[in-house]
């Protein structure tokens, strides 16, 4: 079992690059069911997720070639209209994204409820996907913890999401591009990564309009070309790097390849808690700041402050000067974190799940620690990085499933850290 020892209050200063997005990477794959031609795909994160992406792909049949690291071709190969590998569906939440352009070229898809991170209430319902696929005019049968859709030919639809869902948007923008007719989405999601995959959708053949907005309007068209897509940088992984620079730093630290046009609540948090920082086109550099004050966030939809960015503020705020509410709306699981930060010498209160109380600043110290899931898990390295003494965290596919070679990354910072297979 791999595990990751940290010893930590180590100073960190130097550079660190940011990778392509996960949230935009995995939505790519399911477009070589779309189109006969190649898609070449360059500044991918060489991460667990993206490898399951990658097996299901070559489990319907298709082929995924390795031009280089970071840069794969996917090639559509022959039409398998088979069920979604029940193993692959369950250990990435994104595998949902195979069911609309599957139902479109086969007529029919079987797949168990799709995995990942165990933060939503229940399993991480797909009702609205359901819904959707149903507006669209598909028979949609729920056997036990499986699902069947069939439908003769799926048609446009006009379909408002009763709450704003990311991948919900992204599926059903995608699987619209293929069926007859025009399609209307609304109250969408407006993440970055949508409109990266509507161009990108769009410079292949499809006719997307209003991506990044809250009403996507798609006409259907009879074929979509092949192409190449760069993928956008992580802006959770910039913003997870800024705010360990930020909670542990003495030197400064420069965060390269990322996009800070996406992270603008992030810098408005920063300055309202005296994060001494600089910007430019493609870069974040942390310098060393007098005091970090305390500060409430509650989590929101993009623009708003992103759900994923909120575990690592929430260590940051273990650093800071006062009382912050930190207001967790989107999932009701994501919280459950901060007892290990307790653990390790945090004060922090569960007010509810959706609400916990962080008082600053305290001293952490080491612990033995398992990753929850990926997000908290990297909240739990920043934690470690900060606290003195050797922590050892556990279970770490769930952070290699978002980060690639953290390790290596990180101790180009000067951290105290190494990967060890037990
Ligand atoms: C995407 O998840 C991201 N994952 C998540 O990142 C991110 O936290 C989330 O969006 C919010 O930004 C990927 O892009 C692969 P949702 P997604 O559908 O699309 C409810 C990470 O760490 N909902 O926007 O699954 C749902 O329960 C991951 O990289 C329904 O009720 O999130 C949640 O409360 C974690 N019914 C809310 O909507 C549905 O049919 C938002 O979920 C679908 C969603």
């Amino acid at each position: 079992m791999e595990k990751l020892i940290i010893n930590g209050g180590k100073d960190l200063e130097g550079k660190i690059q940011v990778k392509g997005a996960k949230n935009a990477a995995l939505k790519i794959f399911p477009l070589a069911l779309l189109t006969k031609e190649p898609i070449l795909v360059t500044n991918l994160p060489e991460i667990e997720d993206c490898r399951r992406a990658e097996e299901m792909l070559i489990a319907l049949g298709h082929r995924v070639k390795k031009i280089k690291h970071g840069t794969v071709e996917i090639q559509f190969k022959n039409r398998t209209c088979i069920n979604l590998p029940a193993d692959l569906v369950n250990k990435f939440r994104a595998s949902i994204l195979f069911v609309g352009p599957l139902l479109a070229s086969c007529q029919e898809v079987y797949f168990p409820h799709p995995g990942g991170c165990v933060i939503g209430a229940g399993t991480r319902p797909i009702d609205m996907f359901l819904d959707g696929f149903s507006k669209m005019g598909a028979r949609v049968e729920i056997l036990e913890n499986n699902y069947r859709l069939t439908a003769k030919k799926l048609k446009g639809a006009d379909i408002f999401f009763p709450k704003i869902t990311v991948t919900g948007t992204e599926s059903l923008m995608t699987t619209a591009c293929f069926v007859d007719g025009v399609t209307v989405l609304k109250n969408c999601a407006m993440e970055p990564e949508i409109p990266a995959l509507a161009d990108f959708l769009n410079s292949i053949g499809a006719q997307i309009q209003g991506a990044g907005t809250p009403i996507i309007k798609i006409k259907g068209v009879k074929e979509l070309k092949g192409g190449e897509y760069k993928i956008i940088p992580d802006r959770i992984e910039a913003g997870t790097f800024a705010m360990l620079a930020a909670a542990s730093n003495n030197g400064e630290v420069l965060i390269e390849n990322c996009e800070p046009l996406h992270l603008e609540v992030l810098w408005a948090a920063f300055d309202k808690i005296g994060v001494n920082y600089r910007l430019s086109k493609n870069s974040i550099s942390i310098l060393p700041s007098k005091k970090i004050l305390s500060y409430d966030i509650t989590t929101h939809e993009y623009p708003g402050f992103a759900t994923d960015l909120q575990s690592a503020f929430t260590v940051l705020m273990t650093q800071a000067h006062g009382s912050s509410l930190i207001h967790e709306t989107i999932y009701d699981r994501r919280l459950l974190f901060c007892d290990s930060l307790t653990q390790m010498g945090a004060n922090i209160i569960m007010a509810d799940p959706h609400r916990v109380v962080v008082n600053g600043p305290t001293k952490m110290h080491s612990r033995k620690l398992v990753s929850p899931d990926l997000r908290a898990g990297m909240a739990l390295v920043m934690a470690a990085l900060i606290a003195q003494g050797q922590t050892e965290i556990d279970n770490i596919y769930q952070i290699e499933r978002g980060y690639e070679n953290l390790a290596e990354r990180l101790k180009g910072l000067g951290a105290d850290i190494k990967r060890i297979k037990e």
